[in-house]
Protein backbone atom coordinates (compact mmCIF):
# COMPACT_ATOMS: atom_id res chain seq x y z
CA UNK A 1 0.00 0.00 0.00
CA UNK A 2 1.58 3.64 -1.32
CA UNK A 3 1.50 5.80 2.03
CA UNK A 4 0.57 9.20 2.44
CA UNK A 5 3.62 11.40 3.51
CA UNK A 6 2.73 13.06 6.55
CA UNK A 7 3.67 16.96 6.95
CA UNK A 8 3.99 15.62 10.59
CA UNK A 9 7.94 15.25 10.67
CA UNK A 10 9.10 16.38 14.10
CA UNK A 11 7.53 16.95 17.84
CA UNK A 12 7.70 20.58 16.78
CA UNK A 13 5.14 19.81 14.24
CA UNK A 14 2.85 18.08 16.33
CA UNK A 15 3.22 20.84 18.89
CA UNK A 16 1.37 23.01 16.04
CA UNK A 17 -0.94 20.79 15.06
CA UNK A 18 -1.88 20.22 18.74
CA UNK A 19 -2.96 23.84 19.09
CA UNK A 20 -5.17 23.28 15.68
CA UNK A 21 -6.46 20.76 17.56
CA UNK A 22 -7.85 22.27 20.79
CA UNK A 23 -9.70 25.36 19.14
CA UNK A 24 -11.17 22.43 16.11
CA UNK A 25 -12.54 20.08 19.61
CA UNK A 26 -13.57 23.52 21.45
CA UNK A 27 -10.68 22.79 23.92
CA UNK A 28 -9.43 26.58 23.26
CA UNK A 29 -10.47 27.50 26.21
CA UNK A 30 -8.48 30.01 28.62
CA UNK A 31 -7.68 27.24 31.44
CA UNK A 32 -6.50 24.89 28.69
CA UNK A 33 -4.46 27.53 26.48
CA UNK A 34 -2.56 28.70 29.63
CA UNK A 35 -1.87 25.64 31.40
CA UNK A 36 1.64 24.43 30.68
CA UNK A 37 2.17 21.10 28.76
CA UNK A 38 5.34 19.00 28.84
CA UNK A 39 7.04 15.80 27.60
CA UNK A 40 8.44 13.86 30.67
CA UNK A 41 10.66 10.93 30.92
CA UNK A 42 10.96 9.47 34.40
CA UNK A 43 13.22 7.40 36.27
CA UNK A 44 12.43 3.66 35.74
CA UNK A 45 12.92 0.81 37.92
CA UNK A 46 15.46 -1.17 35.49
CA UNK A 47 18.16 -1.08 32.80
CA UNK A 48 17.26 -3.95 31.66
CA UNK A 49 14.30 -5.58 29.88
CA UNK A 50 13.05 -7.85 32.97
CA UNK A 51 10.92 -10.46 30.64
CA UNK A 52 10.59 -12.05 26.94
CA UNK A 53 13.42 -13.77 24.37
CA UNK A 54 15.47 -10.61 25.45
CA UNK A 55 14.91 -11.06 29.07
CA UNK A 56 18.33 -9.62 31.25
CA UNK A 57 19.60 -7.82 28.27
CA UNK A 58 19.84 -4.10 28.35
CA UNK A 59 16.28 -1.81 27.19
CA UNK A 60 16.26 -0.55 23.95
CA UNK A 61 17.31 3.41 24.12
CA UNK A 62 17.39 4.16 20.87
CA UNK A 63 15.75 2.29 17.26
CA UNK A 64 18.89 1.22 16.08
CA UNK A 65 19.38 -1.49 19.06
CA UNK A 66 15.69 -2.67 18.22
CA UNK A 67 15.39 -6.31 17.36
CA UNK A 68 14.99 -7.15 13.39
CA UNK A 69 12.76 -9.59 12.64
CA UNK A 70 8.92 -10.10 12.16
CA UNK A 71 6.18 -10.66 14.35
CA UNK A 72 2.92 -11.69 12.64
CA UNK A 73 4.40 -9.62 9.63
CA UNK A 74 4.97 -6.44 10.98
CA UNK A 75 8.26 -5.50 12.06
CA UNK A 76 8.46 -3.71 16.01
CA UNK A 77 8.51 -0.21 14.20
CA UNK A 78 5.38 -1.07 13.40
CA UNK A 79 3.89 -2.99 16.34
CA UNK A 80 5.37 0.20 18.28
CA UNK A 81 3.72 2.80 16.10
CA UNK A 82 0.46 1.09 16.51
CA UNK A 83 0.95 0.53 20.05
CA UNK A 84 1.54 4.49 20.34
CA UNK A 85 -1.77 5.24 18.15
CA UNK A 86 -3.96 3.22 19.88
CA UNK A 87 -2.68 4.51 23.39
CA UNK A 88 -2.52 8.07 21.96
CA UNK A 89 -6.10 7.20 20.22
CA UNK A 90 -7.46 6.71 23.83
CA UNK A 91 -6.14 10.17 25.09
CA UNK A 92 -7.44 12.58 22.70
CA UNK A 93 -10.60 10.83 22.04
CA UNK A 94 -11.67 10.77 26.02
CA UNK A 95 -11.16 14.48 25.93
CA UNK A 96 -13.47 15.15 23.09
CA UNK A 97 -16.15 12.15 24.69
CA UNK A 98 -15.81 14.64 28.12
CA UNK A 99 -15.82 18.01 26.57
CA UNK A 100 -19.67 18.52 26.58
CA UNK A 101 -20.25 18.02 30.60
CA UNK A 102 -18.48 21.54 31.41
CA UNK A 103 -21.40 23.26 31.96
CA UNK A 104 -23.52 20.20 33.63
CA UNK A 105 -21.15 19.91 36.27
CA UNK A 106 -22.81 19.34 39.43
CA UNK A 107 -20.16 21.81 41.64
CA UNK A 108 -16.95 23.44 40.73
CA UNK A 109 -15.06 20.70 42.24
CA UNK A 110 -16.20 18.59 39.52
CA UNK A 111 -15.29 20.82 36.56
CA UNK A 112 -12.06 21.49 38.31
CA UNK A 113 -11.78 16.87 38.03
CA UNK A 114 -13.19 17.35 34.50
CA UNK A 115 -10.72 20.45 33.61
CA UNK A 116 -7.53 18.52 35.66
CA UNK A 117 -8.33 14.99 33.63
CA UNK A 118 -8.79 16.87 30.06
CA UNK A 119 -5.11 18.41 30.83
CA UNK A 120 -3.72 14.97 31.80
CA UNK A 121 -4.98 13.51 28.78
CA UNK A 122 -4.37 15.87 26.12
CA UNK A 123 -0.40 15.52 27.34
CA UNK A 124 -0.68 11.55 27.65
CA UNK A 125 -1.92 12.21 24.04
CA UNK A 126 1.20 14.98 23.52
CA UNK A 127 3.63 12.06 24.78
CA UNK A 128 2.43 9.40 22.37
CA UNK A 129 3.07 11.78 19.62
CA UNK A 130 6.33 12.41 21.02
CA UNK A 131 7.02 9.08 21.02
CA UNK A 132 6.31 8.53 17.41
CA UNK A 133 7.78 11.67 16.30
CA UNK A 134 11.14 11.39 17.94
CA UNK A 135 11.79 7.83 18.66
CA UNK A 136 10.17 6.17 16.38
CA UNK A 137 10.62 8.35 13.54
CA UNK A 138 9.41 6.32 10.42
CA UNK A 139 6.50 7.18 7.85
CA UNK A 140 4.12 5.15 9.52
CA UNK A 141 5.23 6.63 13.10
CA UNK A 142 4.67 10.35 10.95
CA UNK A 143 1.29 9.54 9.98
CA UNK A 144 0.11 8.09 13.14
CA UNK A 145 0.96 11.52 14.78
CA UNK A 146 -0.85 12.99 12.51
CA UNK A 147 -3.98 11.26 12.51
CA UNK A 148 -4.13 11.34 16.10
CA UNK A 149 -4.92 14.74 16.23
CA UNK A 150 -7.13 14.29 13.08
CA UNK A 151 -10.02 11.61 14.12
CA UNK A 152 -12.54 12.54 16.56
CA UNK A 153 -14.85 10.84 18.79
CA UNK A 154 -17.47 9.37 17.38
CA UNK A 155 -17.38 11.09 14.05
CA UNK A 156 -18.03 8.38 11.13
CA UNK A 157 -15.13 7.03 9.22
CA UNK A 158 -12.84 9.15 11.05
CA UNK A 159 -14.48 8.14 14.26
CA UNK A 160 -11.46 7.14 17.06
CA UNK A 161 -10.04 3.73 17.04
CA UNK A 162 -12.23 1.88 19.44
CA UNK A 163 -15.45 1.53 20.23
CA UNK A 164 -15.18 2.42 23.63
CA UNK A 165 -14.13 6.11 22.61
CA UNK A 166 -17.09 6.58 20.43
CA UNK A 167 -20.18 6.79 22.54
CA UNK A 168 -20.77 10.41 23.67
CA UNK A 169 -20.69 10.66 27.62
CA UNK A 170 -23.75 12.66 28.18
CA UNK A 171 -24.21 12.66 31.71
CA UNK A 172 -21.90 12.82 35.23
CA UNK A 173 -22.39 9.30 36.15
CA UNK A 174 -21.18 8.52 32.91
CA UNK A 175 -18.29 10.61 33.88
CA UNK A 176 -17.31 8.92 37.19
CA UNK A 177 -17.97 5.35 35.32
CA UNK A 178 -15.93 5.85 32.47
CA UNK A 179 -13.15 7.23 35.48
CA UNK A 180 -13.52 4.33 37.34
CA UNK A 181 -13.98 1.53 34.23
CA UNK A 182 -12.37 2.40 31.22
CA UNK A 183 -9.84 5.11 32.49
CA UNK A 184 -8.68 2.14 34.68
CA UNK A 185 -7.90 0.05 31.88
CA UNK A 186 -5.78 2.44 30.75
CA UNK A 187 -4.30 1.86 34.13
CA UNK A 188 -3.44 -1.33 33.31
CA UNK A 189 -1.99 -0.65 30.13
CA UNK A 190 0.39 1.87 31.34
CA UNK A 191 1.57 -0.56 34.37
CA UNK A 192 2.44 -3.01 31.52
CA UNK A 193 4.24 -0.64 30.02
CA UNK A 194 6.36 0.93 32.74
CA UNK A 195 8.92 -2.30 32.28
CA UNK A 196 8.93 -2.02 28.67
CA UNK A 197 11.97 -3.12 26.82
CA UNK A 198 11.63 0.25 24.79
CA UNK A 199 13.08 2.74 27.17
CA UNK A 200 11.29 5.89 25.81
CA UNK A 201 7.96 3.74 26.64
CA UNK A 202 8.90 3.04 29.98
CA UNK A 203 10.36 6.31 30.92
CA UNK A 204 7.28 7.91 30.03
CA UNK A 205 4.98 5.73 31.50
CA UNK A 206 6.76 7.15 35.29
CA UNK A 207 5.23 10.32 35.09
CA UNK A 208 1.84 9.09 32.82
CA UNK A 209 0.97 6.89 35.51
CA UNK A 210 1.39 9.46 38.41
CA UNK A 211 -1.20 11.54 37.04
CA UNK A 212 -3.56 8.35 35.84
CA UNK A 213 -3.73 7.53 39.72
CA UNK A 214 -5.89 10.38 40.29
CA UNK A 215 -8.21 9.99 37.45
CA UNK A 216 -8.80 6.55 39.05
CA UNK A 217 -9.09 7.92 42.38
CA UNK A 218 -11.95 10.63 40.92
CA UNK A 219 -13.96 7.73 39.78
CA UNK A 220 -13.68 5.62 42.92
CA UNK A 221 -14.09 9.00 45.06
CA UNK A 222 -17.18 10.03 42.51
CA UNK A 223 -19.24 7.26 43.27
CA UNK A 224 -18.64 7.06 46.97
CA UNK A 225 -20.04 10.47 46.54
CA UNK A 226 -22.77 9.26 44.84
CA UNK A 227 -23.67 7.09 47.08
CA UNK A 228 -23.04 9.19 50.25
CA UNK A 229 -25.65 11.48 49.03
CA UNK A 230 -28.46 9.23 49.21
CA UNK A 231 -30.38 10.54 46.32
CA UNK A 232 -29.39 8.44 43.00
CA UNK A 233 -31.80 5.16 42.92
CA UNK A 234 -28.85 2.35 43.64
CA UNK A 235 -30.61 -0.03 40.72
CA UNK A 236 -29.94 3.38 38.58
CA UNK A 237 -26.35 3.43 39.36
CA UNK A 238 -26.45 -0.35 39.20
CA UNK A 239 -27.64 -0.30 35.39
CA UNK A 240 -24.66 2.47 34.74
CA UNK A 241 -22.31 -0.33 36.23
CA UNK A 242 -24.05 -3.31 34.15
CA UNK A 243 -22.85 -1.22 31.22
CA UNK A 244 -20.01 0.01 31.90
CA UNK A 245 -18.07 -3.01 33.60
CA UNK A 246 -17.77 -4.92 30.74
CA UNK A 247 -16.71 -2.26 28.76
CA UNK A 248 -13.80 -2.39 30.83
CA UNK A 249 -13.12 -5.91 30.53
CA UNK A 250 -13.34 -5.72 27.11
CA UNK A 251 -10.94 -3.14 27.36
CA UNK A 252 -8.06 -5.48 28.53
CA UNK A 253 -8.43 -7.29 25.33
CA UNK A 254 -8.86 -11.26 24.49
CA UNK A 255 -8.70 -13.29 26.93
CA UNK A 256 -6.35 -15.69 24.82
CA UNK A 257 -4.56 -12.85 22.71
CA UNK A 258 -1.15 -13.32 19.88
CA UNK A 259 -0.27 -10.25 20.39
CA UNK A 260 -0.35 -10.52 24.07
CA UNK A 261 2.43 -12.96 23.74
CA UNK A 262 4.14 -10.79 21.15
CA UNK A 263 4.59 -8.07 23.65
CA UNK A 264 5.90 -10.63 25.87
CA UNK A 265 8.07 -12.15 23.43
CA UNK A 266 9.50 -8.43 22.85
CA UNK A 267 9.40 -7.43 26.17
CA UNK A 268 7.15 -4.75 25.77
CA UNK A 269 4.16 -6.01 28.34
CA UNK A 270 4.43 -8.83 30.70
CA UNK A 271 2.76 -9.64 33.60
CA UNK A 272 1.09 -7.03 35.70
CA UNK A 273 3.56 -5.66 37.49
CA UNK A 274 1.33 -5.56 40.96
CA UNK A 275 3.25 -6.76 43.57
CA UNK A 276 6.02 -4.46 43.46
CA UNK A 277 9.49 -6.33 44.89
CA UNK A 278 7.52 -9.42 44.75
CA UNK A 279 7.35 -12.12 42.61
CA UNK A 280 3.65 -13.75 41.94
CA UNK A 281 3.89 -15.46 39.11
CA UNK A 282 5.69 -18.53 40.81
CA UNK A 283 2.40 -18.93 42.30
CA UNK A 284 -0.85 -21.24 41.33
CA UNK A 285 -2.18 -19.57 38.14
CA UNK A 286 -5.84 -20.51 39.37
CA UNK A 287 -4.73 -17.96 41.80
CA UNK A 288 -4.33 -15.49 39.56
CA UNK A 289 -7.48 -15.71 37.05
CA UNK A 290 -10.76 -14.65 37.81
CA UNK A 291 -12.45 -18.09 39.25
CA UNK A 292 -15.38 -17.60 36.26
CA UNK A 293 -12.30 -17.17 33.95
CA UNK A 294 -10.41 -19.68 35.30
CA UNK A 295 -13.55 -22.47 34.99
CA UNK A 296 -14.57 -21.10 31.39
CA UNK A 297 -10.83 -21.43 30.30
CA UNK A 298 -10.30 -25.17 31.46
CA UNK A 299 -13.57 -25.64 30.11
CA UNK A 300 -12.40 -24.43 26.74
CA UNK A 301 -9.48 -26.24 26.71
CA UNK A 302 -11.31 -29.35 27.03
CA UNK A 303 -13.94 -28.80 24.90
CA UNK A 304 -12.37 -26.57 21.75
CA UNK A 305 -14.07 -28.01 19.12
CA UNK A 306 -17.38 -26.37 20.32
CA UNK A 307 -15.53 -22.97 20.23
CA UNK A 308 -14.14 -20.33 17.57
CA UNK A 309 -10.60 -20.03 19.55
CA UNK A 310 -8.37 -22.90 20.22
CA UNK A 311 -7.89 -23.45 23.36
CA UNK A 312 -5.14 -25.69 23.45
CA UNK A 313 -1.93 -26.23 25.89
CA UNK A 314 -3.44 -23.49 28.10
CA UNK A 315 -0.86 -25.14 30.53
CA UNK A 316 -3.30 -23.64 33.61
CA UNK A 317 -2.43 -26.32 35.85
CA UNK A 318 0.80 -25.12 37.18
CA UNK A 319 2.42 -21.99 38.50
CA UNK A 320 1.43 -18.47 36.79
CA UNK A 321 4.47 -18.21 34.94
CA UNK A 322 4.47 -21.38 33.39
CA UNK A 323 1.15 -20.57 31.45
CA UNK A 324 1.01 -19.80 27.98
CA UNK A 325 1.49 -16.39 27.46
CA UNK A 326 -1.38 -15.72 25.14
CA UNK A 327 -3.17 -15.62 28.38
CA UNK A 328 -1.42 -12.36 29.85
CA UNK A 329 -4.87 -10.42 29.27
CA UNK A 330 -6.54 -12.65 31.46
CA UNK A 331 -4.21 -12.41 34.24
CA UNK A 332 -4.23 -8.53 33.91
CA UNK A 333 -8.17 -8.10 33.42
CA UNK A 334 -7.94 -10.20 36.75
CA UNK A 335 -5.58 -7.70 38.63
CA UNK A 336 -8.25 -5.24 37.79
CA UNK A 337 -11.59 -7.18 38.65
CA UNK A 338 -10.19 -7.31 41.85
CA UNK A 339 -9.45 -3.68 42.56
CA UNK A 340 -12.88 -3.03 41.63
CA UNK A 341 -14.30 -5.90 43.76
CA UNK A 342 -12.51 -4.12 46.50
CA UNK A 343 -14.02 -0.67 45.18
CA UNK A 344 -17.84 -2.24 45.82
CA UNK A 345 -17.35 -3.89 48.99
CA UNK A 346 -16.66 -0.26 50.10
CA UNK A 347 -19.48 1.38 47.71
CA UNK A 348 -21.42 -1.46 49.72
CA UNK A 349 -20.76 -0.26 53.09
CA UNK A 350 -22.03 3.10 52.07
CA UNK A 351 -25.14 2.31 50.99
CA UNK A 352 -25.59 0.58 54.20
CA UNK A 353 -25.12 4.02 56.32
CA UNK A 354 -26.52 6.62 53.12
CA UNK A 355 -29.84 4.41 52.27
CA UNK A 356 -32.86 2.96 54.35
CA UNK A 357 -32.53 -0.61 55.19
CA UNK A 358 -33.14 -3.53 53.14
CA UNK A 359 -31.48 -1.43 50.00
CA UNK A 360 -30.24 -3.98 47.50
CA UNK A 361 -26.39 -3.81 47.36
CA UNK A 362 -24.59 -3.50 44.05
CA UNK A 363 -22.78 -5.89 42.55
CA UNK A 364 -19.69 -5.80 39.98
CA UNK A 365 -20.67 -8.24 37.47
CA UNK A 366 -19.13 -11.40 36.24
CA UNK A 367 -16.70 -11.29 33.95
CA UNK A 368 -19.23 -13.57 31.54
CA UNK A 369 -21.83 -10.15 31.15
CA UNK A 370 -22.29 -8.83 27.88
CA UNK A 371 -18.64 -9.35 26.42
CA UNK A 372 -18.02 -7.97 23.32
CA UNK A 373 -15.20 -9.22 20.76
CA UNK A 374 -11.78 -10.17 20.76
CA UNK A 375 -13.28 -11.83 24.29
CA UNK A 376 -13.90 -15.56 24.76
CA UNK A 377 -17.42 -14.37 25.85
CA UNK A 378 -18.34 -12.10 22.81
CA UNK A 379 -22.15 -13.73 21.77
CA UNK A 380 -22.92 -15.87 25.02
CA UNK A 381 -25.53 -15.00 26.88
CA UNK A 382 -25.15 -14.85 31.00
CA UNK A 383 -26.55 -12.30 33.08
CA UNK A 384 -24.86 -10.01 35.15
CA UNK A 385 -24.14 -12.69 37.97
CA UNK A 386 -22.47 -15.08 35.36
CA UNK A 387 -25.05 -17.42 35.00
CA UNK A 388 -26.06 -18.93 31.68
CA UNK A 389 -29.17 -17.28 30.12
CA UNK A 390 -30.90 -20.46 27.75
CA UNK A 391 -32.48 -18.04 24.99
CA UNK A 392 -31.85 -15.09 22.73
CA UNK A 393 -35.13 -13.98 23.66
CA UNK A 394 -34.74 -14.26 27.59
CA UNK A 395 -31.19 -12.29 27.04
CA UNK A 396 -32.48 -9.51 25.00
CA UNK A 397 -35.33 -9.14 27.91
CA UNK A 398 -32.59 -9.46 30.72
CA UNK A 399 -30.48 -7.02 28.50
CA UNK A 400 -33.66 -4.16 27.88
CA UNK A 401 -34.28 -4.06 31.69
CA UNK A 402 -30.83 -4.88 33.28
CA UNK A 403 -28.95 -1.50 30.91
CA UNK A 404 -29.63 2.26 30.87
CA UNK A 405 -32.92 2.97 28.91
CA UNK A 406 -34.89 6.02 28.14
CA UNK A 407 -37.12 5.92 31.36
CA UNK A 408 -33.97 5.95 33.34
CA UNK A 409 -32.77 8.93 31.70
CA UNK A 410 -36.31 10.56 32.83
CA UNK A 411 -35.67 9.44 36.39
CA UNK A 412 -32.50 10.93 36.16
CA UNK A 413 -33.87 14.37 35.51
CA UNK A 414 -35.37 14.47 38.14
CA UNK A 415 -32.22 13.42 40.26
CA UNK A 416 -30.09 16.01 38.73
CA UNK A 417 -32.62 18.87 39.09
CA UNK A 418 -31.95 17.93 43.17
CA UNK A 419 -28.53 19.31 43.10
CA UNK A 420 -27.26 17.56 45.80
CA UNK A 421 -27.62 14.28 44.41
CA UNK A 422 -23.61 14.31 44.53
CA UNK A 423 -21.66 14.57 48.08
CA UNK A 424 -18.97 17.24 48.55
CA UNK A 425 -15.70 15.48 48.84
CA UNK A 426 -13.89 14.59 51.82
CA UNK A 427 -10.63 15.22 49.89
CA UNK A 428 -9.67 17.40 47.19
CA UNK A 429 -7.77 14.89 44.84
CA UNK A 430 -6.77 17.80 42.80
CA UNK A 431 -5.60 19.86 45.48
CA UNK A 432 -2.51 20.35 43.16
CA UNK A 433 -1.89 19.05 39.60
CA UNK A 434 1.01 16.22 39.25
CA UNK A 435 4.29 17.95 39.92
CA UNK A 436 7.67 16.86 38.40
CA UNK A 437 10.32 15.15 40.88
CA UNK A 438 14.07 15.46 40.85
CA UNK A 439 15.31 12.52 38.27
CA UNK A 440 12.92 13.38 35.74
CA UNK A 441 13.51 14.71 32.19
CA UNK A 442 11.28 17.64 30.93
CA UNK A 443 11.09 18.68 27.47
CA UNK A 444 9.35 20.92 25.20
CA UNK A 445 7.68 23.13 27.46
CA UNK A 446 4.70 24.90 25.96
CA UNK A 447 2.01 27.17 27.22
CA UNK A 448 -0.03 28.10 24.42
CA UNK A 449 -2.06 31.30 25.24
CA UNK A 450 -4.88 32.50 23.62
CA UNK A 451 -3.70 34.85 21.58
CA UNK A 452 -1.43 32.29 19.40
CA UNK A 453 -3.46 30.05 16.84
CA UNK A 454 -1.25 27.35 15.07
CA UNK A 455 0.10 27.96 11.36
CA UNK A 456 -1.89 24.63 10.61
CA UNK A 457 -4.99 26.39 10.63
CA UNK A 458 -3.83 28.17 6.99
CA UNK A 459 -1.69 25.76 5.56
CA UNK A 460 -4.24 22.93 5.86
CA UNK A 461 -7.22 24.46 4.25
CA UNK A 462 -9.83 22.31 5.48
CA UNK A 463 -9.09 22.65 8.98
CA UNK A 464 -10.47 26.01 9.82
CA UNK A 465 -14.13 24.08 8.87
CA UNK A 466 -13.71 21.86 11.38
CA UNK A 467 -13.27 18.91 9.19
CA UNK A 468 -9.93 17.08 9.93
CA UNK A 469 -7.53 17.76 6.80
CA UNK A 470 -7.37 15.35 4.26
CA UNK A 471 -8.83 12.59 6.52
CA UNK A 472 -9.29 10.01 3.82
CA UNK A 473 -5.74 10.42 2.54
CA UNK A 474 -4.30 10.07 6.46
CA UNK A 475 -6.71 8.08 8.89
CA UNK A 476 -7.39 5.29 6.54
CA UNK A 477 -3.56 4.82 5.61
CA UNK A 478 -2.90 5.15 9.66
CA UNK A 479 -5.54 2.80 10.44
CA UNK A 480 -6.46 0.45 7.36
CA UNK A 481 -9.51 -0.90 9.18
CA UNK A 482 -11.95 1.35 10.06
CA UNK A 483 -13.24 0.61 13.52
CA UNK A 484 -17.08 -0.32 13.64
CA UNK A 485 -19.43 1.11 16.71
CA UNK A 486 -18.98 -2.06 18.89
CA UNK A 487 -15.36 -2.45 18.76
CA UNK A 488 -13.16 -2.70 21.74
CA UNK A 489 -9.73 -2.45 22.89
CA UNK A 490 -7.03 -4.24 20.98
CA UNK A 491 -9.44 -5.85 19.23
CA UNK A 492 -8.09 -3.40 16.35
CA UNK A 493 -4.30 -4.66 17.02
CA UNK A 494 -6.02 -8.29 16.94
CA UNK A 495 -7.52 -7.65 13.71
CA UNK A 496 -4.59 -5.99 12.02
CA UNK A 497 -2.40 -9.20 13.48
CA UNK A 498 -4.63 -11.58 11.59
CA UNK A 499 -5.17 -13.19 15.31
FE1 LIG B 1 -4.32 8.94 29.97
FE1 LIG C 1 -6.68 8.88 32.53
Amino acid sequence: MTQARSPIRSFEEFREYSLWYLHDVGLNVPDLLENEYKIVLGPVRGETIPFGDYAGTPKWKAPSEFPKGEWNGRDIHQILSNLANIQGDTEFGSNEQQVGLWDSAPSDYDRKILMSVIKEEFRHGWQMGWFATETLKTDHAFLTAKTLLERRSGRGANARLLGAFNNPITDWIGMYCFLEFMDRDGGSQLSLLQDSSVMALSRSMTFMLREEAKHLRSGQQGFERMLAAGKLPVDLLQKYVNLFAPLGYDLHGGERSTNALIYYKLGLKGFYPAQRGQDYTGERARDYIDPHLYEDLLHREANSAAYSYQFLDLRLGGALRDINKELLNAVTVTFYKRTLEKHFADFNRIIETAYPAGTPKMVLPSIRWHRAEPSTYAHERYDIHGAPIATEREYEAYRLANLPGPADAERLQEVFATKDWIAPPEADVYKELTHTKPGDDVFFRTVFGTKRRSRYTKRLPDAAGGAAPDPAASAAEAAPAKAAPAENLWSFMDREAGA
